[in-house]
């Protein structure tokens, strides 16, 4: 990006900072003229620089985020919205040998993007597919862990989409959501940030409970939903 290369330290953090709101959200927080909420992430070329900047990796720390997660080789992950597979291409590298890590993207761009960094990391266990904006179709007992980064306060329905989700969680699987702390300096604006007591209870709606928390990220929460026993399986066609 532009100005991650032109500004180091501080000040550039603080404006890559203040993309990552445009990224999130389409307006920054200060602004004070209306602007619609939502925005598309057609402009791949522009969003990679902004995702993938190494002055991101100072506070998303996604190492972190995937060793937290301790997956084990043979998993398989659905990395939703998975923008540039920022996360897939680690979630890839976590369950090899014998898992896979698919990222998924309403964006066909992105989508377009990770096909081609699986292809340049040569790692054929990371897959990508473009998914609908209110389900991305997986398929019944297929993923041990789903997992969100700053998509969730994008999808609308939340409830419904996330009952959707419980049919496709192998046993023991669960759903990982990472997103802007409400009192985060930077993140979408005040009404679009899902607060973590909020996030609880639509997953709870859904049918899930928060197993862990974990406290390492500067800017959002992390949290890992597990099925509420019984809940998953009443889900599933057939049984
Ligand atoms: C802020 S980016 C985050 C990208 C990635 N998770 C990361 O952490 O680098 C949000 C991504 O979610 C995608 N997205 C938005 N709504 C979605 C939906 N309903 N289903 C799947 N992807 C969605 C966008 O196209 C975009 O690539």
């Amino acid at each position: 990006m532009k100005i991650s290369r032109t500004l180091s330290g501080r000040a550039g953090i603080v404006l890559l900072l203040a993309a990552m709101i445009a990224a999130s959200a389409g307006t920054a927080r200060a602004q004070t003229a209306p602007m619609p909420a939502h925005h598309g992430f057609q402009d791949t070329k522009r969003w990679a620089k902004i995702f993938e900047s190494p002055e991101r990796a100072k506070w998303q720390k996604p190492d972190e985020v995937v060793k937290a997660l301790a997956l084990k080789p043979g998993d398989d992950v659905a990395d939703i919205g998975a923008g540039t597979g920022y996360f897939t291409r680690r979630f890839a590298r976590a369950v090899a040998p014998g898992g896979i890590a698919t990222g998924l993207d309403v964006e066909p761009g992105m989508v377009e993007y990770m096909k081609h960094d699986a292809e340049k990391l040569r790692l054929k266990n990371y897959r990508a597919r473009l998914v609908k904006p209110d389900d991305p179709e997986l398929k019944p007992d297929s993923v041990n862990l789903v997992f969100f980064c700053d998509v969730l306060h994008h999808v609308s329905g939340r409830v419904a989409y996330l009952k959707r989700l419980q049919p496709a969680l192998k046993p023991g699987g669960r759903i990982a959501m990472v997103d802007f702390k409400s009192s985060s300096p930077i993140g979408p604006p005040a009404r679009m940030r899902i607060p973590p007591a909020e996030a609880i209870k639509e997953f709870r709606q859904a049918g899930y409970r928060p197993v862990r928390e974990f406290h390492f990220l500067p800017y959002q929460y992390f949290i890992e939903f597990a099925p509420i026993p019984g809940a998953a399986e009443a889900r599933r066609p057939g049984r």
